[in-house]
């Protein structure tokens, strides 16, 4: 990698907040608190990221580790690190090369990038842009037969999971989109977008970026029979028919041949049904805080479904990571691997895909170095015994044991 260098070097980009920072300056209003922000009151989106606070290291001194390996397994592939691309919708919005330059990144890093449905690339592009495994993250948008193309289409392209989200029965109210206009601006009325250009106007690189990549993109691995790609500015419309059932698992299934991975679980209840209809993994998620506002931290969640999946199937976790200090506390708790969402968004947003090799790159340091103080030399090595966690998380997580 190497891109730590000029303009994403120190002094200006440290840490991902400075990423942050960047892409607070680039991106118009509405995209950046598209990616920014969360539901509602946005407790959960700020107690994503605060919980990890709550948790302390317990390091062993006096010890001097020549080399840490990094590497973990997840669906039996080997990633160099245990932190994966997540599905962030509108990626080609945030930047014109969205998803195909997050993948790329992710596959050069040595891990996976999970592809969101809401994506303005052709999967096979996307697929084509990394050298690393690629999953497929399914909503049911566009109804079943749009699905099942989408879905033998990422099979033809060699996706190796699918990812199915739970969470989204509809969208959750993000305050912040209504306010800044985002359906005006992304539907046809020129009448209706005018109170909300000065702000787009305002930032001239993003907008000639954006008019050269031919303005709002099509959904191209949403291809609703008879009607061709669906139009971004519908999402939050179809969204309300897309959510996927348990039910739904059945059929998907015949389509799918692969692992499938569920997405959006929160508790032991839903952890154990997971594991019932065969999940292969689960994504301890609350979405990042954008659909049902005062669920709790996904970092809290975590000790609850580890121990109500028995070892049965491997649990991921995203929500809150914005240094490598969470990647190990999510690990410590029992977490295999995480999810990064807006971390790397941040970087894309700051400066494409340069950006987001630097966001990779700072956590990747950052997890490194944290074991080395810990005193421990492998992520496989991390267990409980490297943290101390408050009482109270104890307690919920032997309460819902044995549910
Ligand atoms: C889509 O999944 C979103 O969170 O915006």
């Amino acid at each position: 990698m190497g891109s730590g260098q000029g303009t994403l070097g120190p002094p200006k980009v440290v840490n991902i907040e400075d990423l942050r920072r960047l892409a607070h300056r680039r991106l118009p209003r509405p995209v950046f608190d598209y990616v920014d922000g969360g539901a509602e009151d946005e407790l959960t989106l700020r107690e994503n990221t605060r919980a990890f606070h709550d948790i302390s290291f317990r390091p062993r001194g006096a010890m001097v580790i020549k080399k840490c390996d990094l590497t973990v397994r997840v669906l039996g592939q080997e990633l160099s690190f245990p932190a994966m691309l997540a599905p962030v919708g509108y990626s080609r919005l945030i930047h014109p090369r969205g998803e195909t330059a997050a993948a790329k990144v992710a596959g050069e890093a040595g891990t996976a990038y999970i592809l969101s449905t809401i994506s303005g690339h052709k999967l096979e592009a996307v697929k084509a842009a990394t050298k690393g495994p690629a999953w497929y993250q399914l909503y049911l948008l566009g109804g079943r037969a749009a699905a099942e193309a989408g879905i033998e289409r990422a099979q033809r392209a060699g996706y190796s999971a699918l990812v199915i989200t739970v969470d989204t029965a509809v969208a959750g109210m993000r305050e912040r989109d209504p306010r800044n206009g985002m359906k005006e601006l992304l539907g046809k009325s020129l009448l209706a977008k005018l109170p909300y250009l000065p702000e787009i106007l305002a930032h001239p690189r993003w907008l000639a970026a954006f008019l050269a990549d031919g303005g709002v993109p099509r959904l191209e691995n949403i291809v609703v029979p008879g009607q061709g790609p669906m139009k971004l500015v519908d999402v939050a419309a179809a969204l309300v028919d897309a959510a996927v059932t348990w039910d739904d698992l059945q059929w998907i299934r015949k389509v799918w041949t692969g692992p499938i991975v569920v997405k959006g679980i929160l508790t032991a209840e839903d952890a154990k049904r997971a594991v019932d209809e065969g999940a292969a993994a689960v994504v301890v998620s609350n979405h990042g805080g954008r659909q049902l506002d005062s669920v709790s931290a996904t970092i809290r969640a975590v000790p609850e479904v580890v121990a109500a999946v028995h070892g049965q199937t491997e649990v991921l976790m995203d929500g809150g990571i914005r240094r490598g200090s969470d990647i190990v506390k999510a690990i410590c708790l029992g977490a295999r691997a995480v999810l990064i969402g807006r971390a790397y968004a941040y970087g894309l947003g700051a400066a494409g895909e340069a950006g987001v090799t630097r966001a990779v790159e700072i956590l990747r340091a950052d997890l490194e170095r944290t074991l080395r103080l810990l005193g421990c030399p492998s992520v496989a090595a991390l267990d409980r015994s490297y943290v101390e966690v408050p009482h109270a998380w104890e307690c919920r997580r032997d309460i819902n044991k044995d549910r």
